[in-house]
């Protein structure tokens, strides 16, 4: 479709473009322009320009310039044709069609589509009302604030099934309208179509440009509920059935802010249900999506890369912690095999056990929600850990069977280049596992080690605050590939906190178990074993402001030289305290050992 410049010119003429941007950006009066914080790159004091008069927009910051549909595509991430069309429902304006055809169909669905946009707006008004206070009251209680109510234009379907078809008719619309866009049903028993959804709170669906084309409605919890009739127990949500404007498989719940967050560079993350799309919204996650009661599709998993601009795309599809969730996420790896693309896949999430992104956003705090995030796994990843765990691979026969599985995932690859990298992968893999490591781990070497050496006469024990502990135990999570080299430190410690300790142990047994591991799986295995709470601690500002070394993302030589340092500071100091303690000792008891003791000290610290 192409559009002609006449029209683009009177439709630059007919909007205000301050209005336009003044929509989604805080604009202030500056002479004859407004100015604001541009969208388009992090800046606390305002650089960007809106001049009506010119009908541009310009960024002294990043040189970001253009007019209201080069801001819309930009802004919120649309193609041409989208914005011009969005800009033109603004403006009051219909985009020329070119066969009577279109023309007839773009009227229809411009009825369908205010049909649903007035029945979204009864619902949220019905939220509102006293007789429904409960519903409004429940949603509060779960920590959803008014204000994101109203962002997400949350409602509520009264229990009366004529209510909203009274309403709708009054309005001008028809019962077959009303009926395609799925907002009442025929019955068999009463001669008038009814309500769809009753008795429910309601979420409206927008499509990528805002527009409502579908709801997802959810039962009250029972104690709220009147006791129902009969064995019958209603489905807790139910969505709409498809209609010309909405395909449940090709669409997502969350798409406009999260198309907006992707043309930010924030990660797309696939959660399950609307509730976890609301709270991962709340806690800063704007990129959420939901699918909408069914499991991912293709032409979901599509419309995610499409919305990402830039490469690589890697939206974070996240999954329950138990064994349901590991075969969904089986089954979403399979369905994504034969779609990838050079700079194109998906990474992996599991939620700690019996949570989901809403309960652990709401019950411990958003920062637990960005760790699960950020242990998420690579595909390759997660595909060899799945493929590997609870596999019995001491036999050749059994390796060969491992070799044979991971060689199937790697053919359903069409693209070629990708199914080379992934073959590689794995095969580099299969090496490194079952090439025996130089000095097999085992606890009893670390010991007679450590037993040859002064300083490791006593494992050094930390309480919660020390830093050096917390800052080795940091380290180690986020560069694991410094391998034997803080693997010997670890095991050579110990923290009195019983969850720290178990975090120092998680730790240990994936490095001595398994190689090439990576960050972010080593943290997904520490969620999995239930320590969240202690690696959002460690991880932690507290815990890099004593000690930047441990941040991720450092180039690795620095880091090495870093926790060397910190860990010869720390032996010194150990060794130290070991002197006085001998000293004070020998005071108090003039033993002959406690004087050789002092003495072998003494000697031990000037060889250091
Ligand atoms: P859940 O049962 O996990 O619900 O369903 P939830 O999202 O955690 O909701 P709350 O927190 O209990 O309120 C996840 C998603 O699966 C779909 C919905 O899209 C829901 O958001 N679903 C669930 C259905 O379509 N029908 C159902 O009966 C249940
Ligand atoms: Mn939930």
């Amino acid at each position: 479709m192409t559009i002609p410049p006449r029209f683009l010119d009177e439709l630059r003429s007919r909007l205000t473009l301050s209005d336009v941007i003044g929509k989604r950006v805080r604009l202030t009066r500056a002479g004859r322009e407004f100015k604001g914080c541009c969208p388009f790159h992090n800046e606390k004091t305002p650089s960007f320009y809106v001049n009506d008069d010119k009908q541009f927009f310009h960024c002294f910051g990043c040189g970001a310039h253009g007019d209201a549909v080069g801001f819309v595509m930009r802004h919120d991430n649309l193609s041409f044709i989208e914005s011009v069309e969005s800009l033109a429902g603004l403006a009051g304006m219909q985009v020329p069609k070119a066969s009577p055809q279109e023309v007839e169909k773009s009227k229809q669905e411009k009825s369908l589509y205010s049909l649903l946009e007035e029945a979204a707006r009864w619902m949220e008004i019905q939220l509102r009302a006293p007789e429904n206070r409960t519903a409004y009251d429940y949603m509060i209680g779960r920590n959803v604030s008014d204000e994101l109510l109203a962002s997400f234009r949350v409602g509520y379907a009264p229990a009366d099934g004529q209510a909203i078809r009274q309403h709708l008719l009054k309005q001008g619309y028809t019962d077959a309208q009303m009926i395609e866009a799925g907002v009442t049903r025929r019955s068999d028993r009463a001669k008038d179509p009814y309500a769809f959804f009753r008795e429910r709170i309601m979420f409206p669906v927008p499509d990528r440009r805002g527009r409502v084309v579908a709801f997802g409605g959810r039962i009250l919890p029972d104690h709220l509920r009147p006791p129902d009739r009969g064995d019958f127990k209603p489905p807790k949500y139910i969505n709409s059935s498809d209609t010309p404007l909405f395909h449940k498989g090709r669409m997502l719940f969350g798409e406009p802010h999260a198309r907006q967050a992707a043309g930010e560079g924030k990660p797309l993350v696939v959660v399950e249900g609307y509730l976890d799309v609301i709270s991962a919204f709340k806690a800063g996650y704007r990129g959420a999506l939901a699918p909408l009661g069914t499991a991912l599709t293709e032409d979901q998993i599509m419309a995610l890369w499409k919305m990402i601009p830039e490469t690589p795309k890697m939206p974070i599809l996240c999954f329950d912690g138990d064994d349901a969730g590991r075969r969904a996420a089986s089954r979403a790896a399979e369905r994504v095999l034969p779609l990838l693309k050079p700079d194109q896949s998906v990474k992996i999430a599991f939620l700690p056990q019996g949570q989901d992104p809403d309960t652990l956003v709401n019950t411990q705090g958003e920062a637990a929600f960005g760790a699960v995030l950020s242990s998420a796994l690579s595909l390759v990843d997660f595909l060899w850990q799945e493929q590997t765990t609870g596999r019995e691979l001491s036999s050749p026969e059994t390796r060969a069977g491992l070799s044979h599985a991971l060689e199937q995932l790697a053919l359903k690859i069409p693209d070629r280049d990708v199914q080379h990298y992934y073959r590689q992968a794995f095969r580099d893999k299969i090496r490194s596992a079952f090439t025996p490591a130089f000095t097999p781990y085992s606890k009893n070497n670390y010991k007679k080690q450590k037993d040859s050496n002064v300083s490791a006469l006593r494992k050094p024990t930390f309480s919660k605050n020390n830093l050096i502990g917390m800052a080795i135990l940091s380290t180690a999570i986020n560069y694991p590939e410094l391998g034997m080299d803080v693997e010997e430190h670890l095991a050579g410690l110990e923290f009195q906190d019983s969850g720290l300790d178990a975090v120092r142990q998680g730790v240990l047994s994936v490095l001595s178990q398994e190689s090439d591991v990576t960050s972010e799986y080593l943290k997904n295995h520490l969620i999995q074993m239930g320590c969240q709470d202690k690696l959002m601690y460690i991880l932690s500002d507290q815990v890099y402001l004593h000690a930047a070394f441990a941040r991720p993302g450092r180039d690795i030589a620095d880091v090495q030289t870093a926790l060397k340092g910190a860990l010869d500071a720390l032996s010194q100091g150990r060794a130290d305290a070991d002197l006085q303690a001998a000293r004070r000792a020998l005071m108090q008891d003039m033993t002959e050992e406690n004087e050789n003791r002092l003495k072998y000290l003494h000697e031990a610290g000037r060889q250091e």
